[in-house]
């Protein structure tokens, strides 16, 4: 297995001023993380959400990326090499998934939303995905689908239905860029 990846975080990637740094975290600085990030999550899932960051930054098939401004740590993305298929896709899809990378987990806090944060976040998930050969990146979400067919030009593969919720399933691929 290769060691943690630290994609290429260039600023000057970008073509607007960036509100924010972004890097990919380690071990070392889930604590961190979770102190600055917990206070958004559902107070009964916070275990879950601190065992999912410290996954994150130790597996090598994976990528925890923080957003830092202020000297806090303001958001984060997470990012897998690869994930099954969500159920209820047709084989076709299924196919295309296995050449994608998957982002399961994007969010900024409240006071730092509007700034284009998250932007940058999607975007270093295809930056994350193309290090690792990846075609594109794809997601799961249950209100956001628009958004992401909006701002990043992913296109709506199917619905899957996880705990009796519809969800949507997206894919940006890289042939097909968003226009900044
Ligand atoms: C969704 C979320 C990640 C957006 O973060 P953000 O940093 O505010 O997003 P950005 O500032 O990068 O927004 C990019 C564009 O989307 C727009 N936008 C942001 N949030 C939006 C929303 N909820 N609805 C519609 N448009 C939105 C912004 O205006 C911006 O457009 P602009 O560049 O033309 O101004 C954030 O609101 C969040 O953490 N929500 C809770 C968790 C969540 O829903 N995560 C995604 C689940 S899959």
């Amino acid at each position: 297995m290769r060691g943690k990846r630290q994609p290429s975080l260039m600023n000057s990637d970008f073509p607007r001023p960036s509100p924010c740094r972004i890097f990919s975290a380690l071990s070392s600085d889930v604590d961190r993380g979770f102190h600055d990030l917990n206070r958004d999550m559902d107070p009964n899932l916070v275990h879950v959400f601190l065992d999912k960051l410290q996954r994150y930054a130790a597996k090598p098939d994976r990528a925890l990326l923080f957003a830092e401004a202020e000297g806090k740590i303001i958001g984060f993305a997470t990012i897998i090499d690869r994930a099954d298929a969500p159920e209820g896709m047709d084989k076709a899809v299924v196919h295309l998934l296995q050449d994608y990378g998957c982002g399961t987990g994007l969010m900024v806090l409240p006071e730092f939303r509007r700034r284009g944060v998250a932007r940058i976040l999607v975007q270093h998930w295809g930056q994350w995905a193309k290090s690792c050969g990846r075609q594109g990146v794809w997601i799961v979400t249950r209100q956001m689908a628009d958004w992401y067919q909006r701002y990043f030009h992913y296109s709506v593969l199917g619905i899957t239905v996880r705990h009796g919720v519809e969800k949507t399933v997206l894919a940006g691929d890289f042939l097909n860029p968003p226009v900044s």
